[in-house]
This record gives structure tokens, C-alpha cells and sequence, in this order.
């Protein structure tokens, strides 16, 4: 009896200490990733679709609080860091999230459905070895909205030409554990730029998790400019002045376009004064994919 109660009054600690873990002791529990390469001929069913976005909340989805208020003309981090702390949980900010791997750097990802995630390819750690992923919607300083493991993911297989034009085809989409989307976070629609209409308007927005301003909160970046859109193929890669850093990789390009909000690509690669977002009819087609075999 005198043993017992010492023992018991462990164990109890121990069952509080495991009843709020770590976002990195939910990663080290996370299942392997399962590694799904789709063709063009698997992509082709899928082209030309747009996607409806939803948010879980609709007095918010209405809401017109991100129509750019300033016009800015310097974009460069080495001019002038036009990113913002944007600490809202509410949607839209609710369906971005950070991802972070069992090993390599961590990325932003963006739901594109009740439990699809985008984000850039680059994000993945080498496929050669198994690795697993989480999404934590909304970070900040830790999982204030929660946060679910990767189970599988998509990303092309033979589409990759090589330098800008590869770009265009750096989208992974990451099927999550649980359908999130459904009731914590909402989504984002997705449909390809028409680049006759926007391209040269400073109306984009994105966020992301900036490694630089240490990684754990998100920055928002409004006025950004799409200056080119069809380089390698109509819609993609998206050219633009955002200021994008190592940890928003794989973050959304995203319009408010009457209520609603639409990805149009995920931070790629970047080159003095202008940074690439991965985009094109093939990342389109792969939602569908995704959707048809992760519902
Ligand atoms: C929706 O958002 C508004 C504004 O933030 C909030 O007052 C309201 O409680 C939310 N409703 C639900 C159902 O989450
Ligand atoms: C793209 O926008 C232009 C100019 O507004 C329009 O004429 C054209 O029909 C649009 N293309 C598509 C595919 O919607
Ligand atoms: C927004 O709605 C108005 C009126 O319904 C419509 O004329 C306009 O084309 C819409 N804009 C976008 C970007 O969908």
C-alpha cells in the first residue's frame, strides 16, 4: 500500500504528459507515407476542372477583409520584406497549415479538400527510404487548431522537364489521416490562372511559416503580382514579385474573388527579383486523382 501510491501518482503524470504531446513526438508515431506517382495518362481524366472551395464557417466566407490595401511596387527581400504576421485562425487562414517531415526542412501546405493538402514537391524528404509527414493547420507556436498525419501522397511521375519549366510540375498533394477539412479547417477551391485576364494585377495573396522570422508562425503577403503565366505551358509556372523564403515553400498563391478564395499555385523556386510558384494543368488534373482515390 505504501508502494502503491507513489506509483500510481507517476503513472497519472505520465498519462497528462502523454495527453498533450509534442507536435515532434506526434511525427515520430506518424505512419510511413505511402509514395503514389500519377502519369498523364492516370492525370487526363482529371484536366480542365475547377474546385469549389468551402469554408466550415459561412458567416466568414463572405467576409471582404482581404482585398489588398496597399499597392506596393518594391517586392524583393532585399528591398523592402513586404511579409506580415497574420496570427487569424479564422478561414481562409485556417487552411494553411506547416508540414513537417521526419527528416528535411519544414514547408507550408494548403487543404484543397476535407482532407487534401498541396504543397511543392522539393518539401518531400528522398523517396528512397520510408519518411513520414504532419499538417498542423494554423500553426502557431504549436497545433492551436490540431493537426493530422500525412498517409499517402501524389506527386508526378515522368512530368518533370528540367530548370523553370520544372517548376511548373513541382506539386505534391498530401491525403491526410483525417478529413479536417470537413469541420476545422475548410478548404481552398482550385482552379488554373486564365493568364490573358491576371496576370499583372497586384491582388495575390499568400502565407506561409518563413524559416527567417523562426519558423513557427505565419506571415501573410498581399499585392502580389503574377508578371508571367505561360512560359512552358498555358498556366504555369507562375512568375511573381512575393517575397517567398525557405518554410513557405510550398505555400498557396491564392484570389479573394467574391467570397471566395482559389489556389492557383504553391511556392517553388525563387531567382533575384522574382519567385516561382508550381502550377499548371497537370497539378489540376492530380487533384482529381487525389480526390477519385483518397474521397
Ligand atoms: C464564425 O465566425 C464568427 C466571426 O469570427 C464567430 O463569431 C462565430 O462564432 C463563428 N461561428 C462558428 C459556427 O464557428
Ligand atoms: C481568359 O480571359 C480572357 C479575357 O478576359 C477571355 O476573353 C477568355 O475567354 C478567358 N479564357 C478562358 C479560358 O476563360
Ligand atoms: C463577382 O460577382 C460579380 C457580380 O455577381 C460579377 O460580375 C464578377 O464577375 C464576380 N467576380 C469574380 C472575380 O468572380
Amino acid at each position: 500500500m505504501i508502494l502503491t501510491t507513489p506509483i500510481l501518482g507517476v503513472l497519472a503524470l505520465v498519462a497528462r504528459v502523454s495527453a498533450a504531446p509534442s507536435p515532434d513526438a506526434l511525427l515520430a508515431r506518424a505512419p510511413p507515407v505511402q509514395i503514389k506517382t500519377l502519369s498523364a495518362t492516370q492525370i487526363a481524366p482529371f484536366l480542365n476542372k475547377a474546385n469549389a472551395p468551402f469554408s466550415p464557417n459561412s458567416s466568414l466566407s463572405a467576409r471582404d477583409s482581404e482585398e489588398p490595401s496597399d499597392r506596393l511596387t518594391s517586392r524583393t527581400i532585399v528591398g523592402t520584406d513586404n511579409r506580415v504576421l497574420w496570427p487569424s485562425p479564422d478561414y481562409p487562414y485556417s487552411a494553411v497549415g506547416k508540414l513537417t517531415f521526419s527528416s528535411g526542412p519544414a514547408c507550408t501546405g494548403t487543404m484543397i479538400g476535407r482532407r487534401h493538402v498541396a504543397t511543392a514537391k522539393q518539401c518531400l524528404p528522398s523517396l528512397s527510404s520510408p519518411w513520414s509527414a504532419r499538417f498542423a493547420p494554423s500553426y502557431y507556436d504549436g497545433e492551436r487548431l490540431g493537426g493530422s498525419n500525412a498517409i499517402a501522397v501524389f506527386i508526378p511521375n515522368s512530368l518533370t522537364p528540367v530548370g523553370v519549366c520544372g517548376y511548373k510540375e513541382d506539386w505534391a498533394i498530401i491525403v491526410l489521416a483525417d478529413p479536417i477539412g470537413d469541420t476545422a479547417t475548410g478548404w481552398f477551391g482550385s482552379k488554373q490562372i486564365n493568364c490573358t485576364a491576371q496576370r499583372n494585377i497586384a491582388n495575390w495573396f499568400h502565407t506561409g511559416w518563413p524559416a527567417d522570422k523562426g519558423g513557427n508562425r505565419p506571415y501573410r503577403q498581399e499585392a502580389i503580382t503574377v508578371t508571367r503565366c505561360d512560359e512552358c505551358a498555358p498556366g504555369g509556372p507562375l512568375e511573381t514579385d512575393a517575397d517567398v523564403l525557405a518554410g513557405q515553400t510550398g505555400g498557396p498563391l491564392w484570389l479573394w474573388e467574391n467570397g471566395s478564395r482559389y489556389l492557383y499555385g504553391m511556392a517553388s523556386y525563387g531567382a533575384v527579383g522574382r519567385n516561382y510558384f508550381a502550377s499548371g494543368p497537370n497539378f489540376y488534373g492530380a487533384i482529381g486523382a487525389a480526390y477519385s482515390a483518397y474521397p
